[in-house]
């Protein structure tokens, strides 16, 4: 059981929630929800105790498992270490062994060195490594994979292994981080199975419906300023939430007429002769009173890319026998030609760890391929969106979210800047959050506003839903299909596909296929072929 007592978090004058007290019990599941920016994040983080609320405190089971989104801070770190990561206290005290093994001997270190094996002992250190390796290969982690660093395996297996990590020691409460952002349609329907298992308090922060839908017995939902828990799953959640709505706003309503009546009152008979009348509705205006309801936090963004003046070639882009290896010998892109012709919108699709980030990294050419070369089209310009998004927006420095658009556009206009600022709901003072606050939705709806700003006339965009919430994934879809130049666009959000793709680039077992129509037609064509 976890239990949030009068918990308030402001950053500034942006209040996320206040006086929210709240009863998370074991054996039931709950998704936590709220549009991007909402506070999600940071209540997980406030509930571990890596954040401090502004006011109230949280209890909690002993053993909590945590799932973040920080793959990228383990990629030079051993698959087996990354596992045993997740008892913290055990963790330190092998690491403070190993270096104290490297200093010389004396008596300070000897008794410390006893100390540090005591805290070993108590944690079970001594079976810690057949520990994680019962529970990778409880994953279908390969064996080979448990002395490899993280990223040398595929990115589904080091979610997995994150996994590993978040259950290593039993917690009795588990807390997750959008934890299907990485994951192909098969990895997420695996998770759901195993979330269904597990018996202990689980919080899953997710803006995928249908995983909600399949996953979680409760919903809390943040808006409003505060945290409302709904029994049932997302839909249900959404239903109940419209006619509460509904419910307060008609009832506000009505008092407003009421109020309006009773002024009408008092102004025509205030100064006259019915004072003691006047007086009561006075009081009973007074009772009366609406509160202020609170805006709900849901926006949509408005997202529409502008094209160069001047018209690319017929062909844009081209890969001539591009090939790619890892490690000098996993071949992930074989002998692959492409031409990309001017206003093509291709989608790209496949299972994990099939090469599709690997090809687009060469398309957009921040990667070199091995063999073979990719070649611009005359007069053709591109702009690109990385799965990674640290691989843009450095989240270490100061700089606002104003300052890194101003650098993507040397000479740009401030208030051009601010309106695009403000189509991507970053009104107000939210343009000079620094970049390492914003929260990983935003860190989206940033990249994009920066391909909002800036001249291209093709686009190739690796995962962008990853992380928006779903009012910004049907903004995107639209401003997608609704731009005048070239798209190649990699996701696993089918109804993204389906909007915006008219050719598909399909990784599949057997190899690369391009097909010429939309993805249905292409799930149709495959589902005969295989008959
Ligand atoms: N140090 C900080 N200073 C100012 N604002 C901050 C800071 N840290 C977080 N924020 C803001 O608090 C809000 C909540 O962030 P959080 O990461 O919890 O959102 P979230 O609900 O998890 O969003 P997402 O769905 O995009 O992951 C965001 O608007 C974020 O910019
Ligand atoms: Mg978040």
């Amino acid at each position: 059981m976890i239990t949030l007592n009068q918990i308030s978090k402001s950053f500034g004058s942006r209040v996320l929630f206040e006086n929210v007290t709240v009863t998370f019990n074991a054996g039931n599941r709950y998704g936590l929800t709220g549009p991007n920016g909402a506070g999600k994040t940071t209540l997980l983080k406030i509930i571990m105790d890596l954040e401090d609320p502004t006011s109230g405190s949280v209890t909690l089971p002993d053993r909590v498992g945590i799932l973040r989104q920080n793959i990228e801070d383990f990629h030079n770190d051993v698959v087996l270490d990354v596992v045993i990561m997740g008892n913290k206290r055990l963790w330190d005290a092998m690491k403070e062994r190993d270096s104290l093994y490297e200093v010389e001997m004396s008596d300070d270190v000897g008794m410390r060195l006893g100390e540090i094996e005591g805290i070993i002992a108590e944690e079970d250190g001594y079976s810690a490594d057949s520990n994680a390796e019962v529970l990778l290969s409880g994953m279908g982690i390969p064996l080979e994979y448990l002395s490899k660093k993280m990223n040398e395996i595929p990115t589904d297996m080091q979610f997995r292994v994150l996994l590993c990590q978040a259950l290593f020691g039993e917690p009795q409460a588990l807390l997750l981080d959008e934890p299907t952002n990485h994951l192909d349609m098969e990895s997420i329907g695996w998770m759901e199975n195993f979330l269904h298992n597990y018996k202990g308090t689980l919080i899953v922060i997710s803006h995928d419906r249908h995983f909600l839908n399949s996953v979680t017995t409760h919903i809390a939902d943040i808006d409003y300023e505060t945290v409302i828990i709904y029994p049932g799953n997302y839909d249900d959640m959404v239903v109940a939430k419209t006619s509460v709505r509904d419910r307060t706003e008609s009832e506000a309503k009505s008092k407003e007429k009421k109020i309006a009546q009773l002024r009408e009152f008092v102004s025509r008979f205030g100064a006259g002769t019915r004072a003691s009348q006047v007086q009561s509705r006075l009081r009973e205006i007074s009772r009366l009173q609406p509160q202020e309801l609170k805006k709900s936090n849901i926006q949509r963004p408005y997202i529409r890319f502008g094209v160069t003046e001047k018209a690319p070639g017929k062909v844009v882009l081209k890969a001539e026998k591009i090939a790619k290896s890892y490690d000098g010998n996993h071949q992930v892109i074989k002998n692959f030609s492409l031409e990309i012709m001017r206003g093509d919108r291709i989608g790209v699709i496949g299972t994990n760890g099939r090469g599709k980030s690997t090809l687009l990294k060469m398309l957009a050419q921040v990667l070199s391929p091995d063999h073979g070369a990719v070649e611009l089209g005359h007069q053709a310009i591109l702009s690109y969106f990385p799965q990674n998004h640290s691989e843009i927006v450095d989240k270490k420095g100061t700089k606002t979210a104003f300052d890194w658009l101003k650098e993507r556009k040397p000479g740009v206009y401030d208030q051009d800047i601010r309106s695009v600022m403000g189509k991507m709901l970053f009104g107000g003072d939210d343009a000079f959050k620094p970049v390492m606050a914003l929260s990983g939705g935003e860190t989206a709806r940033l990249i994009l506003a920066g391909m909002m700003l800036t001249e291209h006339n093709i686009l190739i965009l690796d995962e962008p839903n990853n992380h928006l919430d779903l009012e910004a994934v049907s903004a995107l879809g639209w401003g997608l299909s609704d731009y005048k130049g070239t798209v190649v666009v990699a996701s696993h959000d089918r109804d993204l596909i389906d909007t915006v793709a008219q050719k598909i680039i399909a990784f599949e077992a057997d190899g690369v296929h391009l097909f010429d129509g939309t993805l249905e037609e292409y799930l149709v064509k495959k589902a005969e072929s295989s008959k």
